[in-house]
């Protein structure tokens, strides 16, 4: 039987912070940060040697560091490995509840969504811990983007879906180099141009069905659905592009690997000031027209219908909930 976790909470993902486990130089500051979630990770920002302290680092980061009212998570690592149940059995057997949320990587299916849920709830139960611990999710295996829809409807406790795709592309044989990145052949070479005698070569997003069906699943169980990390720290345009685009198909936010990709994402996850305007002038227009009896409306020559005003609501909704959680950090 699924426990049902009632009353889920809104959280803003626009940016959510990786810091590895092993670098506990790094978790003051993170915590002081701007990114909306932080998660202390476990898995493979760490090496294998270093696994055992940086689960003790982590454990006594939670307790110990004022995370103020910050969303926190733990990375642990995926099931198919040793350090599953160590990390699970260090994080929750205790009764300290500042936790919110657990990542889990590499999902492949529902059963394994069902297995996290047991030994939570088993351990949760066993130490009267009263927060129930929402999941991330990270689809970044060819059979978990196969299973997608299964997994996000398989336990209450989900919360997001996210994209991984340096292991995802690891997983279907994909040859890209860089975390997250583009590839530069990944595309269609035009007819020769009459003109110049040239052809173009037009590339096509390599992540596009991934991401395309993580969203979809997502949707479908009112999910937030987050993009994967971007490797190259220093190429704040390519991130931004990549954010902007997951952002206009629907995305929440993004997963960031550096300090400097944080402010990027929270404002282009974020409504810009033209997007609230028009809502706004949009949800003005339609309710003025429906006081008169009139049924489709034109604004900037363009016709509206009740689609474009859920829209519109959404995303004036979106920017009330991100200065109300401004206004109470
Ligand atoms: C993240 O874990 C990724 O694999 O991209
Ligand atoms: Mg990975």
């Amino acid at each position: 039987m699924l426990e049902k976790l009632k009353n889920k909470p809104f959280r803003l993902n626009r940016s959510e912070l990786a810091v590895p486990g092993s670098r506990s130089d790094f978790f003051e500051k993170a915590a002081q940060g701007n990114s909306d979630i932080v998660f202390l990770d476990l898995e493979d920002s760490v090496a294998i040697e270093k696994k055992d302290q940086a689960r003790i680092n982590v454990v006594e980061a939670i307790e110990g560091i004022d995370w103020g009212k910050k969303t926190l998570s733990v990375r642990v690592n995926s099931m198919d490995t040793d350090f599953f149940e160590k990390d699970i059995l260090s994080l929750l057997d205790t009764k300290n509840e500042r936790l919110d949320l657990l990542m889990l990587p590499k999902v492949n299916s529902d059963k394994d969504v069902l297995k996290l849920e047991k030994v939570v709830r088993q351990l949760e139960k066993k130490n009267k811990r009263e927060k129930r611990l929402g999941f991330e999710l990270i689809i970044q295996t060819a059979k978990g983007l196969i299973n997608v829809n299964n997994i996000a409807g398989a336990s209450n406790r989900v919360e997001s879906l996210h994209f991984g795709a340096a292991d995802f592309g690891t997983s279907i044989g994909a040859k890209t180099m860089s975390i997250g990145g583009a590839s530069n052949f990944y595309g269609t070479l035009s007819q020769l141009h009459k003109k110049n005698k040239k052809r173009t070569l037009f590339l096509n997003d390599i992540w596009q069905v991934a991401l395309f069906n993580i969203n979809l699943a997502a949707s479908a169980h009112d999910l937030r659905a987050v993009d994967c990390p971007y490797g190259d720290f220093n190429d704040n345009e390519g991130f931004e592009a990549l954010a902007k685009s997951s952002y206009s198909l629907g995305f929440d936010g993004k997963m960031v690997i550096h300090p400097n990709q944080i402010n990027i994402a929270n404002k282009v996850y974020s409504p810009t000031k033209k997007e609230l305007l028009e809502a706004k002038e949009m949800l003005h227009i339609i309710e003025k027209s429906s006081q008169e009896g009139k049924g489709a409306v034109v604004f900037q020559g363009k016709m509206l219908d009740i689609v474009t005003v859920k829209q519109a609501k959404n995303i004036v909704e979106l920017h009330n909930k991100i200065v109300s959680r401004s206004k109470n950090d």
